[in-house]
C-alpha cells in the first residue's frame, strides 16, 4: 500500500502557520484578542533572509508546521510501526489510549484496511477532555482541554470509507481494566499525562503479544533530543518509572518538532 494518504487524508486541520504566526498568536490570545494570524511561510522567509543578509550564522527557521496533533514525520513513524507488526503476523488487534477526534486512528484504520486477516480497532478517550494533570504535566494543557464526542470520531471514519472502530468512552482507570483485548499487535497511548500513560501502561503491557508494538505520543528524551518538543515531561516520568523493573527500553525516533518514541514488546 503507498502511503501518500499520511499527507492530506488525515491532515484535517493542516496547520499553514509559521514560527511567527506561533508567537504572535501567543501574544494575541494572552492579551485576549479572539485573532490568529496565519502568515505561512512568509515571516519566516523574511526572517532567514535578513539574518542570512546580517551574516547570523544559525539554522533557518522551520516554516511550518505539518499538522496539528501529528506532523508529517510522526505520520511516517506511524505508518511503517503498524504496518510492520501486521505484514508480520503479529497477533492480536490495534489499540488507541487517547483518541481525541480520530485523527491518528483514522491512519491506523487505513493501514489496517490493506492487511488479511482484518483486526479490530479499539478507541479509547473520555470524551470529556484532559483530567486534572500531575505537577510533572506542566501547566500548558488543562483539564477538559480536547474535549470531543463519539460522534465527531465516527463522522471522521465515515468521511474517509473506513471501518468503524470500537469505541470505549470513559476514564482510563475506568474502562481498560474490563475493556481492553485479550492481545494486543500494537498500540499508541497518547493521554498526555502522566497519570494517563501510567494506567495505560499498566493495562496494556501485559496484552501486547511478543513482537508488539507499543508507540508512546509526547516522549521526549532531552538527553537524545535537546531541541525536542518537551511539554509533555510527565509521558516520559510515567514511561520510565515503568520500565525500571521490565526488559524492554524506550526508543526516542525522530519526529521533526513533535516528539514520540516507542518500545517493541519481548
Ligand atoms: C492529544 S489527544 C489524542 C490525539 C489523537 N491521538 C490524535 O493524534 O489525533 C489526548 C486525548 O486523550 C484523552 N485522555 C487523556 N487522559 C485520559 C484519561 N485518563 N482517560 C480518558 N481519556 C483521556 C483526552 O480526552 C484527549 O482526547
Amino acid at each position: 500500500m503507498d502511503n501518500f494518504f499520511i499527507i492530506d487524508y488525515f491532515d484535517w486541520q493542516p496547520q499553514r502557520r509559521s514560527v511567527v504566526d506561533r508567537f504572535v498568536n501567543r501574544c494575541l490570545r494572552k492579551a485576549g484578542i479572539p485573532m490568529q494570524l496565519a502568515s505561512a511561510a512568509a515571516f519566516d522567509a523574511l526572517i532567514n533572509r535578513l539574518r542570512s543578509r546580517s551574516g547570523v550564522a544559525s539554522e533557518p527557521l522551520a516554516a511550518i508546521f505539518s499538522g496539528s496533533m501529528t506532523n508529517v514525520e510522526q505520520r511516517m513513524n506511524m505508518f511503517h510501526l503498524i504496518d510492520q507488526v501486521l505484514a508480520y503476523g503479529v497477533l492480536g488487534d490495534v489499540v488507541e489510549l487517547g483518541c481525541y477526534q480520530g485523527r491518528s486512528a483514522a491512519l491506523f484504520g487505513r493501514v489496517m484496511m490493506g492487511h488479511k486477516p482484518q483486526r479490530k480497532l479499539h478507541l479509547y478517550d473520555s470524551f470529556a477532555g484532559l483530567p486534572g494533570g500531575d505537577i510533572s504535566d506542566g501547566n500548558v494543557f488543562k483539564a477538559g482541554g480536547l474535549c470531543t464526542s463519539e460522534e465527531v470520531v465516527r463522522a471522521n471514519f465515515r468521511r474517509y470509507g473506513l471501518p468503524e472502530p470500537v469505541i470505549h468512552k470513559g476514564w482510563f482507570n475506568e474502562t481498560l481494566p474490563d475493556a481492553l483485548p485479550e492481545r494486543i499487535a500494537f498500540a499508541h497511548l497518547d493521554g498526555d499525562f502522566y497519570e494517563s500513560i501510567k494506567v495505560s501502561l499498566e493495562h496494556v503491557y501485559p496484552r501486547l503479544s511478543c513482537g508488539a508494538i507499543c508507540l508512546l505520543d509526547d516522549y521526549n528524551d532531552p538527553a537524545v533530543n535537546p531541541g525536542g518538543w518537551n511539554l509533555l515531561p510527565g509521558v516520559k516520568k510515567a514511561c520510565d518509572e515503568f520500565f525500571l523493573d521490565k526488559p524492554e527500553h524506550v526508543v526516542p525516533i525522530y519526529s521533526g518538532g513533535y516528539s514520540h518514541a516507542f518500545f517493541r514488546k519481548f
